[in-house]
């Protein structure tokens, strides 16, 4: 029987070891660190994944165009040697179709990254706080889960959903 304080203090840790994976710049290390139905054991009760909005996903595809795709490529595959850092130790961009880890990290992360930029200091990836709104970013991230499968979906619906069980503690 798992105790309220450690059903409350697994996504947590989850959420801090999958950040820290991909801080360290694991970027070879695609296999998602929780697999689904574990988590769904820990959490219970996971509501269905939420349906994608098709006009989020429509205008979110017209952002991608315009300020992603010239790094991250129009068909979300990333730069085709993503997982070898360029020489001055910065990353190079990932993918951000089910071949990547964006899937492996929750919206509240995806969002903040994309507005607020990474962590890394060597990073070369921008922060769009300026240049989008949060509703603008949401839409592009909505078009970035259209490529994702069910498995993608229900694994990245996971970790959001037990992050906001955690944080509305
Ligand atoms: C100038 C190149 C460039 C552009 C333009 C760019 N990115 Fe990135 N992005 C990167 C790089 C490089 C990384 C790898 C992480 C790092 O260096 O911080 C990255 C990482 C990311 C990540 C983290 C992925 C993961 O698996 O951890 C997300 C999410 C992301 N970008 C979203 C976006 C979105 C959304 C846009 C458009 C609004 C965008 N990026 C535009 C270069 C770019």
């Amino acid at each position: 029987m798992i105790n309220r304080r450690e059903a409350v203090l697994v996504p947590v840790i989850t959420a801090a070891l999958i950040l820290s994976a991909c801080a360290s710049g694991s970027g070879a290390d695609t296999t998602p660190v929780l697999p689904p139905d574990q988590g769904l054991s820990v959490a219970g009760q996971t509501p269905p994944v939420p349906p994608l909005d098709a006009d989020q996903v429509r205008e979110g595809e017209t952002i991608y165009g315009r300020y992603c795709s010239s790094c991250h490529r129009a068909d979300l595959s990333g730069d085709p040697d993503w997982k070898t850092r360029n020489a001055d130790g910065s990353l190079r961009p990932p993918p951000h179709d089910t071949t990547g880890h964006t899937w492996h990290h929750s919206d509240a992360l995806l969002l903040s990254l994309t507005r607020d930029g990474s962590v890394f200091p060597e990073s070369r990836m921008p922060s769009f706080g300026g240049t989008l709104t949060d509703a603008e970013i949401v839409s592009v991230l909505e078009f970035i889960k259209s490529s994702w499968g069910p498995e993608e979906r229900a694994f990245q619906w996971q970790i959001t959903w037990r992050e906001q069980q955690a944080t509305q503690e």
